[in-house]
């Protein structure tokens, strides 16, 4: 592994540690350029968040393991994007604690975006060891390097999942969230306390997103309108889970990635420096819907066929979004039609093209 030396703009001054030792603070700027951490930055979210880091003149160290739970290729196709040329790429596994420790000691790192992930409901019931290796073990890992090495603001990626389906809707960020559906789901609420302790302990600033059903150009083959899209343009029928009545507060990866820088600056302050946002559109869609938006941004009918719903499903996810528009002034403003047909064009013109991305992903 090789991080090089931290080449820093512009003024650094952090204050000096207060009597505990371990509360270091640093000055909250909004335009400061920074040396900024992404993990699972070959992920979706992530790579659309190195690109906008860098566009605005951040220094940016990405990691990522390229774990197999979908395309590889894909992973490495986002990664190879000219606008990603000046990222400073570092692979390794979080869940590695030597590796994690020697990643924040070099690294030298003021801000830092988690966001790797083993994700996926569904996946949780298959294979329940990768979300305790990398949601827990690799969360912890991270916990521990910034505990060692403290830096502005950590953001760390949660879900809406934690909400189950017995949150009252929309879904507020001080609903109990102790009645998780899924593994899945029981490991980003883990992460979420472990941070809260660290935040208490170490003084460590700390901002959970829980993130809700984001989509896009570059988005993950194992997700719903997906699927969707590859089976309508291949002619097979599309599943639709519950009738497709389940309804997603989709949020385009657009405003998610704007939503993270206006976050950034803004870390949480007090005696246990951590909070837990929702960013959502606030707007939830059925998945019909999401498949008459599809039909149209693609040009070709969905076959539709009915199939009972899965385990660990929840019935509908809906945002409460005032805690972030009152932190950040933000809130996701790209229309369903206007996200689903961005993410069409990427998925004719890049996925479904072996020059760009190869032939051999599987959705
Ligand atoms: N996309 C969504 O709709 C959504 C919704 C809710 C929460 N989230 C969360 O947001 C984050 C990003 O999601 P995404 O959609 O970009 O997922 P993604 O799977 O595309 O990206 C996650 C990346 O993390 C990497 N990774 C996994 N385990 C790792 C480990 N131990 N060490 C290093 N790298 C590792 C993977 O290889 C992958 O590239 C995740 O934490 C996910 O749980 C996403």
């Amino acid at each position: 592994m090789a991080v090089e030396a931290n080449p820093r703009e512009g003024d650094f001054a952090a204050p000096p540690a207060d009597d505990s030792g371990m509360r270091r603070r640093y000055a909250c700027d909004t335009t400061r350029l920074m040396r900024v951490l992404v993990t699972g930055a070959a992920g979706f979210i992530g790579s659309h968040l190195c690109e906008r880091l860098l566009l605005d003149g951040h220094t940016v160290v990405g990691v990522d393991s390229f774990t197999s739970y979908y395309s590889i290729a894909l992973k490495r196709a986002r990664l190879a994007r000219p606008e990603l040329a000046r990222l400073s790429m570092i692979e390794g596994d979080l869940a590695d604690a030597a590796f994690c420790a020697r990643l924040f000691s070099e690294g030298g790192f003021e801000r830092v975006y988690h966001l790797a992930a083993q994700a996926g409901v569904r996946f949780s019931l298959e294979s329940p060891q990768s979300y305790i290796h990398s949601n827990v073990t690799g969360f912890l890992n991270i916990l521990e390097g910034l505990r060692h090495n403290p830096v502005q603001h950590a953001v760390y990626a949660s879900s809406s999942s934690v909400y189950g389906d017995d949150s009252p809707q929309p879904f507020c960020e001080d609903a109990p969230a102790d009645a998780p559906v899924s593994l899945y789901a029981a490991t980003k609420r883990a992460g979420e306390l472990m941070a809260s302790s660290y935040a208490h302990l170490f003084g460590t600033p700390l901002t959970g997103v829980r993130f809700f059903t984001v989509y896009g150009p570059w988005g993950r083959p194992d997700m719903a309108y997906f699927k969707f899209a590859d089976a309508i343009v291949s002619g097979r029928p599309v599943d639709l889970y519950g009738g497709g009545l389940l309804a997603r507060d989709f949020t385009s990866i657009g405003d998610v990635v704007e939503g993270l820088m206006r976050l950034g600056p803004l870390p949480p302050t007090g005696p246990r420096p951590h909070r837990v946002l929702n960013i959502g559109a606030g707007q939830p869609v059925t998945v019909l819907e999401v498949v008459d938006a599809l039909e149209a941004a693609l040009g070709r009918p969905a076959l539709r066929r009915s199939a009972p719903l899965q385990p660990g499903d929840v019935t509908a996810t809906w945002a409460d979004t005032r805690a972030f528009e009152a932190l950040t002034g933000f809130k996701p403003a790209v229309s369903l039609q206007e996200g689903i047909e961005r993410f069409a064009r990427w998925f004719e013109t890049e996925w479904q093209s072996p020059t760009q991305t190869g032939t051999q992903h599987s959705a």
